[in-house]
Parts: C-alpha cells; structure tokens; sequence
C-alpha cells in the first residue's frame, strides 16, 4: 500500500550524512497534523532541505519513525512516496515553453490532445482555487517569477497530496507575492486537510501565518509550537544568534525586531 487516508506525520530519531558530515543528528519532533501549516526555520545550511528532502525520499536518511498516519514512508522510494507527498525544491526549474494548461495537463499524466472530461475539471479546479486561470493559455517561461510559483503549486496540489513540502517558496517573491502565497497555503492547508511544510527564513511571515514553528539547530529540533511560543528570545538567540524581541505595531501585529547579533 503506497497511500494514506489520514493521521499525522511522526518523525522520530531521524539521521542523515551528507559527504563526511552528519547533517541531521537525530531529529525528533511533535506530530505534524492534517490542517496545519509549518514553518520550518533555522540557519543557513542547518539542514532545512535535508530534512524536506529525507522527508520527500530524494535523500538516503535513517530514521526510528517516520509514518503518515499507519503507513510506514520508509521502505518507500521517492517515486512511491509521491503518491502521497509533494515537494517543491528550493530553485523551481526555469520556465518551460509549454502554457500553464499543458503545464497541467503533463503533471495529471493526461492525454496533450484529447484530455479526459475528469482531467479539464481537476485542472479548472484547480486553476480557479489558485487564481489561474487569466493565465492559463499563457508559456510558462513568459510569467513572473511568482506567477511561476503559483503554477507549480498547482502541479505539485493537483495530485492532492496529504503533505506539501516547500522549501524556500517566497524567496524570489515580491511583497504582495509573498502574502498572497502564504495566504493560499493556509486556506489549502485547513481546506484540504494537508499536512504543510514551508522553509522561511522571514520570522515575521512565520508569525502571521503559520500555525506552528518548528525551529532546527545543529541536527535537531529546538522548538516547536505555536510560532509565539517556539519563537521566544531563547530560541531566536540560539538558533539564530541574535537579541530579539517581541514588539506590537501600533494595530496590534506582533513583530519580531531585532536588536543586535550575538557573538558565536
Ligand atoms: N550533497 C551534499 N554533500 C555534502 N554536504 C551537503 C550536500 N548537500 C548539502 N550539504 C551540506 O549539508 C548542510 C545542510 O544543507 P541544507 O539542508 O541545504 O541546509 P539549509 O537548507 O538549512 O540551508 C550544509 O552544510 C550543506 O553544505
Ligand atoms: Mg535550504
């Protein structure tokens, strides 16, 4: 059996070595429920991609528990962990001359010239939950860097997968980009009950809009929570190596400011 109908993500004693260096040491962390979206944060080069991609099968890893729900990941590949989880890398592949409906149809597997009547409602679906469809007969390597974002978003979501991984989404994102995805991811998040992890390195963006922080350092996980709480001057000194605080803007928004940087 290769896919899961519900239940939790449970990582446990998860090890990964990458060259001659232990990259993930260990990790455990909290249940990852259906309906939430994480932020997983943390330093550069601590291991935030590995441990999406240990997750996603690209990577070899070892780990005591790492189940959806009763279904065991482990013994599956990458290709058959796909069934069930999506990830979105850190640099998307450029753009394809191909038009974001093609673009589509390829990722359902879908006859290119005479799709099925369930392939042209999965992608109207889709192209009008993500507000796709002013571009669907446009080339993909014609759009925006963030409008390319959103498409493959909507490759990755339309095999409906129980767990988005997402590794770095908003880097190459405008402002109002940016908002706007993470706005999408919480709405499909609770919508379609999918277990969502998001690498961020916005401290700010993880407070507004994720659920739960899961905060990684040397191998491990330091915290993980409510983005409040998991985020507290502690955390942010250890993990990040600077003095924060929590302020409130003058309508109430808690803001993460930074003071000064700590010494190693
Ligand atoms: N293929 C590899 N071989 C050896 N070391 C690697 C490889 N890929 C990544 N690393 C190292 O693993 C560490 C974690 O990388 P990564 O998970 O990409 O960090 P992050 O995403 O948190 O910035 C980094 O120090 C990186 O240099
Ligand atoms: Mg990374």
């Amino acid at each position: 059996m290769t896919t899961a109908t519900g239940g939790a993500l449970l990582l446990g004693g998860l090890h990964c070595t990458l060259g001659q260096r232990q990259i993930l040491k260990g990790l455990d962390a909290a249940p990852l429920h259906s309906g939430r979206l994480t932020a997983v944060l943390g330093r550069n080069g601590v291991g935030k991609s590995t441990l999406l991609r240990s997750i996603a099968g690209f990577i070899p890893c070892t780990a005591e528990r790492m189940h959806l729900g009763g279904l065991d990941l482990r013994p599956l590949g990458a290709a058959a962990r796909a069934a069930t989880l999506r990830y979105l890398p850190q640099s998307a592949p450029g753009g394809l001359h191909l038009t974001v409906y093609d673009c589509l149809l390829v990722a359902l597997n879908a006859h290119h010239r005479h799709p099925s009547p369930e392939a042209r409602r999965r992608i109207d679906e889709m192209a009008s939950g993500l507000g796709l469809e002013p571009m669907l007969n446009r080339y993909l390597d014609e759009l925006s860097g963030g409008q390319k974002q959103l498409v493959w978003l909507a490759q990755a979501l339309i095999h409906r997968p129980r767990i988005l991984l997402l590794d770095e989404p908003l880097a190459a994102l405008d402002p109002n980009y940016q908002h706007h995805v993470m706005k999408l991811l919480r709405r499909l998040a609770a919508e379609q009950d999918l277990i969502v992890l998001v690498v961020l390195h916005d401290l700010n963006m993880a407070m507004r809009y994720a659920d739960q922080a899961m905060v990684l350092h040397d191998g491990r996980v330091i915290a993980q929570g409510p983005v409040r709480q998991a985020l507290d001057p502690g955390i942010l000194a250890q993990a990040f190596l600077v003095a924060a605080r929590v302020e409130h803007c003058s309508r109430g928004t808690p803001l993460i400011v930074i003071d000064d940087l700590l010494k190693l």
